[in-house]
């Protein structure tokens, strides 16, 4: 098992001769100002290099800023301190880029599920040229909705409104795909479903993905790496490289490996108590 401190890319891997950093995170901050004019440290001093078509969960403990840290780089919240890189430019918002999945599918209830994955396209005031319309086809396959296509959001299931939801956020095909809680609404069956369907999409579209979740399995799963940030205000505490080949599948939670991490990763959230109360 290989974990780091620091930010170090990873080595070589698959086709690419070496990995190339999409974004990246220096000693960034946010602060807010509460209403009564008190100073709340979100985020401090984070430091995160994430490289192109890599998969990377963010996990720490309630409130400690991992929500805000994808606001950063989807261009939704001011860096109060620190810097943010986007392929080799400061942050710069825009759809094109970078496409955020929420907990919730925020589907549009007047609109087909083909109407809402093309809602980014009508937003921005694009034309739907025939890019656009295979583009949409190809996503309607890759999360088995080519059926569904003309069915209205209600007539889904909670599941299938994800996946409606995380083929509309990949329908202006963006680098980077921010991920918050995206199965965290779901039952367990359906998230595990859909955590394999992320694999796939995955394997298929080479996207840069960073995860927000509370499963430690799900992160261990799925990451290339995992960043377990502190309790706020929020740091990068450690950061794992999850070393095993892909394609995975879920097989590979029985694996000792697999156990390893997941039990790091608890130590770092938890601290000593976990580690006390779990071998007791
Ligand atoms: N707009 C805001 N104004 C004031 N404080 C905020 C604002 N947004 C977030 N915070 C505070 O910043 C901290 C980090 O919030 P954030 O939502 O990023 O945490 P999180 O790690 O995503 O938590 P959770 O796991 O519960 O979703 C919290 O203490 C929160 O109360
Ligand atoms: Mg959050």
């Amino acid at each position: 098992m290989n974990t780091h401190n620091s930010t170090t890319p990873r080595p070589p891997t698959g086709p690419h001769p070496r990995p190339q950093p999409i974004f990246e995170l220096a000693h960034a901050g946010v602060t807010f100002t509460s209403r009564k004019g008190k100073d709340v440290i979100a985020v401090e001093d984070m430091n995160l290099t994430v490289n192109s078509e890599e998969i990377v969960s963010l996990v720490g403990p309630s409130g400690c800023g991992k929500s805000t840290v994808l606001r950063v780089l989807a261009g939704l919240q001011p860096l109060t301190s620190g810097d943010v890189w986007i392929g080799g430019g400061t942050r710069k918002p825009g759809f094109a880029e970078v496409a955020i999945v929420f907990q919730k599918p925020t589907l549009l209830p007047w609109l087909t599920v083909r109407q809402n994955i093309f809602y980014p396209v009508r937003a921005l005031r694009r034309r739907p040229d025939r890019t656009l319309n295979e583009r949409c086809d190809e996503l309607l396959d890759i999360v088995g909705l080519s059926e569904m296509a003309d069915r209205m959001p209600h007539e889904l299931s909670g599941g299938m409104q994800q996946r409606a939801s995380i083929a509309r956020s990949l329908i202006l095909d963006p680098k980077i795909l921010l991920m918050d809680e995206p199965f965290g609404a779901l039952d367990a069956l359906t998230r595990e479903d859909l955590q394999l369907d992320l694999l796939d999409l995955h394997a298929r579209t080479r996207k840069t993905i960073l995860l927000v979740t509370h499963s430690i399995n799900e992160a261990v799963l799925l990451s290339d790496r995992v960043a377990v940030m502190s309790a706020r205000p929020g740091r990068l505490q450690n950061l794992i490289e999850i070393d095993i080949p892909r394609p995975r599948g879920p097989d590979c939670i029985a694996d000792p490996d697999f156990q390893k991490y997941a039990a790091h990763i608890r130590t770092d959230i938890f601290g000593p108590r976990y580690r006390k109360e779990a071998h007791a």
